[in-house]
Order: structure tokens, then C-alpha cells, then sequence
């Protein structure tokens, strides 16, 4: 049997180390098991060691289908698993596991835009030479003295359709300029390419040795696993977004039913911690005639509106806040958490991040974003709109990058290291932004789009946007068990 396995994954260009060949001998669905390595064919590294073999061997798509499905009932997903409740509990608390605040360089001068995109690059090259597919990746100078199988990896200067409707892509990196054609018809000719964002190409010249004519392109992605396993937490995380407090569509009685439910309901009581991910308030200045949309006018007043809002919360939810667009910081991201002349107005006891933040959360990671790239991602893709933000989510987890277009509708900071680099992969992945809510999965990560706290605006009417709001997405961390939890009318 390892004979025709080592046959087989030989013929498909599969290599193993000789550890990973043991594991995958030893488990009880070794041909199932090598049947989705060689399905992977895009995502696989270029050694499969014995973790790779530990990860095929989880991620059983069944398994990762029924996690999906239990994720969209709300009832089924309230059992807790037998599995999880005889684990020990892992330690209660939240930890910042990155974030920008203070930790900020930059000065905003063209020298550290250039370490930021160096820093974004090289992160996300490291990355795609792990790729099969990139096997033998040379810097661009190198491979354009190839004719054919060139492989590199370079960020994109710039994107633009031709005449005949295929792509053409102008790449960089530290070496060299290269000018990269992507076939309408190819495998990838429906695919957007953004502008920043980093690539893999795989692809030969021209016959005029003009262009490289792309064969595939890669991109750095998250591997796939079977998603969260049982780790004996009891607690359950909700996700309060775009709360939106000073402006006139607030939704009161939808917050009261809100603290009501929490201080009230059973389900409530496993409620541990709360993260709101940016818009926390309305903000003053934020757009053009805000001002007559505005219950109250000032920052500083609507920030101890929140305060209040959010007293009778019962005292064993630790909540947590991050900024947005919106809110009283810089807007250009990374954003640290808010400043003390803000947070002092709350409880000692909320907990201020940055945006984006990594949290660790009872053995969980949490990615929190609050979302602003969407309106980018929205506008340079055709199957990307308003009403589906999980598939924008795919899209940047597919780049490994939250914010890649520079200099469109989502404003960077030039810090040195980039922060939106999403070098961590999480077990949960929340934006807000959009005001709608949103559940999905993809490879093995949670995705959740985490509704808002305010109506329909003058803003979205006019944009023909239908917010989704008073909802409150849920994720049990001891099962990974989600569902939404409904307040409006
Ligand atoms: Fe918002």
C-alpha cells in the first residue's frame, strides 16, 4: 500500500518527507485522506510533512459541511457538543494578540510608504514560495530571462482591461518591472486582480518577448482545516457592530430589547464577552450635511452615550472596542484603539483595541476588522456588492490581506510593518462597516458580518443599500457554534 500511495502522489508531483508518509500509512482513512490531498491541487504545500498529513486528515469536508450547516440554525446550534463539555475550560480573558496601538512609527513621508510595501511584499512572498505550484519562484529580473515556466511573485503596480477584454497587470518587485497578460478565457480571466495586491504568476513569453502570458495565478490563501474543534469553553462571544450612537436612526427600542434579552434570557447567561468592531458612535464631520442627521452633535457626549448604553450590560460580559471609520481617531488604517479622553468616560473595565486587532479569546482567535476595504473590494469586483461582505471577507483571506488597494477609498498609514498583512489565520473572522448580518465559513474559518444599531440612512437610500439591522451574530467558543440572535421589529 505505501508503494502505490508514494506511485501515485509521484505521478501528481506530490512530495512527501518520510515522517508524513508513517502518518498517513497510520490512520484509518489513509485513501480518503490522500484523496483530498491530491484534490488540493491549489493549496497544498510543495513537502507535505506530517502536520500537513495531520491537517488532511481533519478536514473532513463532511465534517466541515456540517459545522457549516449547524452554523445557519440557530436552535440545533444551542446543544452544546457532548465533546466539548468534558474538555477542561480553557483560562477566561481576552488577549490582544496584535494590534497597532502603540505601536505606531510613522512619520507619513514617502520613504515610509516604501518600507510599508516592502514589509507587505516580502510578508506575502514568503508565503506564496510555499506554494507547489510557485516551486523554484525567482525574482522578476531572473525569470523575465526565461522563455517559459516562469515563476515570480510581485505586487501590482496597476490593472487595466484591454480592448479584447483580457487583463493586463503591470508587476514589480525589488528586482524588476514586468508586464503580466491574463487571458479572458484562461482559468483566472474572471478573477479581479486589485491594484497592491501581491501575486504568484506562473506563465511564458509572448513570441515578441513583450509580455508573459499567465498560465495561472497564485495567491497566498489560508490552508484548509476542519474548523474549530471542541476545547471545553463554555462561553459564547456575540458580536455587537456599527452601534451608531448620536445619529438620528439609532435604534432605541431595538438596544433596549437588546440589554433586556442579555440581562433576562438563559442563553444570555454563557454570554462572556462582547466585541463591538468599529462605527461605535456617529461621529461629527464624517460626511457632507451630517450634521442634520445628528441627535447629538458632540463626539465627546455621544461617547458617554455609549457608556451609558452599555451600563447594564450584566458585569460578567467583558466587552470589548474597536474603532471605525466613524469613530474619534485617525481614519488612515491601521487605527490604534481609542484615546484616553474618550476611554476614560467608560467603565474601567471595557477593553480598547485597535483596528484591525487580533484577539485570543478562550483558546480562539479572533480576527476583528471593522471593514472599510469592502467598499474597495465592492467596487473592483463584478460578484462583490453590499448585500454579500462574507464573499469580499474570501476574497481577502484569499490575498491574506485586509486593505490591498493604496490610494482608493480605504486611506493606509505608512507604518513600517503592514498591520493588514493577515499573518495569523483566525478560527473567527468579524467586520462590520456594512450593516448587515452575515454568517458563513470558509476553509475552516468563520466568517460573520455583524449587523448595526441604526436604520436605514439618507446615504444608503440614496446608494440603494438595505441594512440588516438589531441583529446580533453569536459564536459558542467551546463548540464553534453560531447563530444570530434577533432584535428588530
Ligand atoms: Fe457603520
Amino acid at each position: 500500500m505505501k508503494k502505490s500511495f508514494l506511485n501515485t502522489f509521484g505521478e501528481k508531483g506530490i512530495l512527501l518527507d518520510p515522517s508524513a508518509i508513517e502518518i498517513l500509512m497510520g490512520l484509518r482513512d489513509a485513501e480518503e485522506c490522500a484523496e483530498r490531498i491530491i484534490k488540493d491541487s491549489g493549496n497544498r504545500p510543495l513537502v507535505l510533512t506530517k502536520e500537513d498529513i495531520a491537517r488532511y486528515a481533519c478536514a473532513d469536508p463532511a465534517s466541515v459541511e456540517n459545522s457549516a450547516r449547524r452554523g445557519h440554525d440557530r436552535d440545533t446550534a444551542r446543544t452544546t457538543s457532548v465533546g466539548a463539555s468534558r474538555l477542561p475550560a480553557p483560562t477566561r480573558g481576552v488577549k490582544v494578540l496584535k494590534d497597532i496601538t502603540g505601536n505606531s512609527t510613522c512619520v507619513g513621508n514617502v520613504i515610509d510608504f516604501a518600507k510599508l510595501f516592502k514589509d507587505r511584499y516580502s510578508t506575502l512572498k514568503k508565503m506564496l514560495s510555499k506554494r507547489r505550484e510557485l516551486a523554484g519562484l525567482m525574482p522578476i529580473a531572473r525569470a523575465r530571462k526565461l522563455e517559459r515556466d516562469l515563476r515570480f511573485a510581485g505586487i501590482v503596480n496597476d490593472s487595466r482591461s484591454t480592448k479584447n477584454g483580457h487583463t493586463l497587470i503591470e508587476m514589480e518587485d525589488e528586482t524588476d518591472k514586468i508586464q503580466v497578460l491574463v487571458l479572458k478565457n484562461s482559468i483566472r480571466g474572471n478573477e479581479a486582480i486589485f491594484k497592491d495586491e501581491v501575486l504568484g504568476v506562473v506563465g511564458s513569453f509572448s513570441k515578441d518577448g513583450k509580455i508573459v502570458i499567465a498560465k495561472d495565478i497564485i495567491r497566498p490563501d489560508v490552508p484548509l482545516t476542519s474548523g474549530i474543534t471542541p476545547n471545553g469553553s463554555e462561553s459564547v462571544v456575540a458580536f455587537v457592530s456599527d452601534v451608531h450612537i448620536g445619529s438620528n436612526t439609532f435604534l432605541d427600542k431595538e438596544w433596549s430589547r437588546l440589554v433586556g434579552w442579555l440581562r433576562k434570557d438563559p442563553v444570555a447567561k454563557d454570554i462572556g464577552y462582547i466585541v463591538m468592531p468599529g462605527d461605535l458612535v456617529d461621529g461629527i464631520g464624517i460626511y457632507p450635511g451630517q450634521e442634520d442627521e445628528l441627535r447629538i452633535d458632540d463626539v465627546y457626549a455621544q461617547y458617554a452615550a455609549l457608556s451609558e448604553a452599555i451600563k447594564d450590560f450584566p458585569d460578567w460580559i467583558q466587552v470589548v472596542m474597536m474603532p471605525g471609520n466613524h469613530d474619534a481617531v485617525r481614519l488612515a488604517e491601521p487605527q490604534p484603539a481609542l484615546s484616553n479622553d474618550i476611554t476614560s468616560l467608560f467603565d474601567p473595565a471595557v477593553k480598547f483595541v485597535g483596528n484591525p486587532c487580533y484577539l485570543e479569546i478562550e483558546g480562539r482567535t479572533i480576527l476583528a476588522y471593522h471593514g472599510k476595504s469592502i467598499d474597495d473590494f465592492n467596487s473592483g469586483a463584478r460578484h462583490l456588492n453590499y448585500t454579500n461582505p462574507e464573499e469580499a471577507m474570501k476574497e481577502m483571506l484569499k490575498r491574506r490581506h485586509l486593505a490591498p488597494v493604496y490610494g482608493d477609498k480605504t486611506p493606509l498609514a505608512p507604518e513600517q510593518k503592514d498591520y493588514l498583512v493577515i499573518n495569523i489565520v483566525p478560527d473567527i473572522f468579524v467586520t462590520g462597516h456594512v450593516h448587515v448580518c452575515k454568517l458563513d465559513e470558509y476553509r475552516g474559518i468563520k466568517l460573520i458580518n455583524a449587523s448595526a444599531w441604526q436604520s436605514q440612512t439618507a446615504f444608503q437610500r440614496m446608494h440603494n443599500q438595505m441594512p440588516d439591522p438589531a441583529k446580533v451574530p453569536m459564536v459558542h467558543l467551546g463548540t464553534g457554534d453560531c447563530w444570530v440572535e434577533s432584535f428588530s421589529s
